[in-house]
């Protein structure tokens, strides 16, 4: 008799909870635009069965606009609420990929939805190598520890030498590589890849829809190997040869903790290299994993329901005002038409259509488990950042924002409505769209973005969606800083001193305006005691 009748109905319950999250994939596709991330996306999405042709993911994407044409980007961005999380099954696995804005503008949105994944993949184009997003992106990623596979793309075009490139990605962003497929020829002499991690040779057919099948060459000093890829055998032998003695051997556990990136090579478009990588990643990637609170660390296996928000779009059409927020489930279950906890309101809220992301398409879900996200109806209850939970008081770290790059002075443009002004800038910073900060002694408000797109956005849909007309005005300003400092005579002396040039953010904390780098610098240099950072999490 299977012992499974010897265990109690709640072992059981636990049992099929756990392997609910095992099988869990959670993760984001980045690159700089125009790598291939759509076109992978795509590939993967075919294998699941989620989509049924080529073609079908392109509206996911922000296509190059001028920076004027704001709207028809919002309007792209409206369309991708659907493809924001696309979920679907393949081998037993429940794999959510999280789509993040190829719109550098937007690079906060990509920031957070970071904050909500386990892993990603990183696709860095053959040919233009490690490009700037992709620098911005991966030092996000550095910073949080989260695996990275690295996939890099195109080899059916011209591109620059493999060994070049690893010292490259390995120079500019600073990560141990090991390839676990390596390129044999490129461009027009593309013959395939040898994948090092299955000892398979996948040789290259252009234009194939179909995944290619390998051949086993466990020792590729076989003399067969000839057979199939030519003079190119003895390339191949010396490559290997030379990857094995400079590269570390590839260990999961240093994957798994950000310190070691495994490497394929891969043609998205052809569909060449990206079912080895699928396979691979399934391996070796994680399942969903813990988070921090400010309370304590959260396992994913724990019974209670946690989850915080860490992105809100709000529906462009002014007749449906309603907002989804994002919710990443941390641990327990979630379920449909449960009351739970909004810590910071402290309040009770049920969610009778609360949104689960399936093969592209919304649909209204009666459970999740930890790794899913859930989408929640919401008329303003969020802001970014917020955790519920099935009653303990927690309060989930993480969602940081970044020093802003763009600042301009905002002001009331019509006096009647001034209040309609306040609620609209509170509620478009709780989604995250910019920050807002207030001159401590001028008292003026300050509006700081990653993009200058950000300013029309919020412009157009404070008049559109809250009745508020805005003006902005210029404002000579290089960066701001949190500051905090143990010493408190010091930060108060600080305080008094620079008066003139200290703000508070939206939490009425204290911030330090700095004009140019040369005052952000002497300030360090000339008050040492003070601490000064470049995320709201310090
Ligand atoms: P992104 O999401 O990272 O911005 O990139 P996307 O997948 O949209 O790919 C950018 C361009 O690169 C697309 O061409 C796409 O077809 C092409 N591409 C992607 N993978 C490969 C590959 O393996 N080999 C080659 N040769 N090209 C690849 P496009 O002309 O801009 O768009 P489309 O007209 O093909 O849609």
């Amino acid at each position: 008799m299977s012992s499974v009748f010897h265990l109690s109905l709640s072992e059981i319950f636990f049992m099929l909870f756990h392997d609910e999250i095992t099988r869990r994939r959670t993760f984001a596709i980045i690159s700089h635009p125009d790598a291939g991330k759509t076109t992978l996306t795509e590939k993967l999405l075919l294998f699941g069965g989620a989509i049924q042709e080529a073609g079908a993911v392109k509206s996911n994407k922000i296509v190059k606009t001028a920076t004027s044409d704001w709207m028809e980007i919002e309007r792209q961005r409206g369309i991708s609420v659907a493809t924001s999380v696309m979920g679907f099954e393949y081998k037993g696995f429940k794999i959510n990929i999280l789509d993040t804005p190829g719109h550098q503008d937007f690079a906060e949105d990509t920031y957070r939805t970071l904050t909500a994944v386990d892993s990603v993949i990183v696709v860095i184009d053959a040919a233009k190598g490690v490009e700037p997003q992709t620098e911005k992106l991966v030092k996000v990623c550095r910073m949080r520890q989260i695996p990275i596979i690295v996939f890099v793309n195109k080899l059916d075009r011209p591109g620059k030498d493999p060994f070049d490139l690893m010292d490259e990605i390995e120079d500019k962003l600073d990560l141990m590589l090991t390839p676990l497929s390596w390129p044999i020829g490129m461009g027009t002499d593309f013959k395939g890849v040898y994948n090092i991690f299955d000892r398979n040779l996948y040789l290259f057919e252009p234009n194939k829809q179909k995944a290619e099948k390998g051949i086993a060459f466990n020792d590729v000093q076989n003399p067969f190997l000839v057979q199939y890829i030519g003079s190119d055998a003895g390339i191949l032998r010396d490559d290997l040869q030379l990857i094995e003695g400079v590269y570390p051997e590839f260990e999961v556990d240093e994957y798994l903790n950000g310190t070691l990136c495994p490497l394929f090579f891969g043609s998205a478009l052809n569909n060449f290299g990206v079912r080895e990588l699928l396979d691979c990643f399934l391996r070796i990637s994680p399942s969903p994993v813990g988070r921090q609170a400010l309370e304590r660390f959260v396992q994913p296996n724990e019974p209670s329901f946690t989850g915080f928000v860490f992105k809100i779009h709000a529906n462009m059409d002014p007749n449906h005002r309603d907002r989804i927020a994002f919710v990443r489930i941390v641990s327990g279950r979630f379920e449909r038409n449960t009351p739970y906890h909004h810590i910071r309101l402290n309040r009770k809220l049920k969610f009778s259509n609360p949104t689960g992301f399936m093969a592209q398409r919304k649909t209204i879900v009666e459970e999740m488990f930890p790794g899913d996200i859930v989408g929640l109806y919401d008329s303003g209850n969020f802001k970014i950042g917020d955790t519920l939970s099935a009653g303990e008081i927690l309060h989930y770290k993480g969602i940081p924002h970044f020093s802003p790059e763009l600042f301009r002075y905002v002001e009331n443009a019509d006096p009647m409505k001034s209040k309609q002004l306040a609620k609209g800038l509170d509620q478009l910073m709780d989604e995250g769209v910019a920050q807002l900060f207030t001159g401590k002694i001028s008292g003026r408000k300050i509006i700081g973005t990653v993009g200058a797109l950000q300013f029309e956005v919020i412009q157009y849909r404070l008049l559109h969606e809250y009745g508020a007309s805005c003006r902005y005005e210029p404002i000579n300003l290089y960066k701001t800083a949190w500051i905090i400092s143990d010493n408190k005579a010091a930060l108060d002396d600080f305080k008094t001193r620079k008066s003139a040039q200290l703000a508070v953010d939206k939490e009425g904390r204290d911030v330090f305006l700095a004009d140019s780098p040369y005052t952000l610098q002497t300030a360090m240099d000339k008050y040492p005691d003070i601490n000064f950072h470049f995320t709201s999490e310090f």
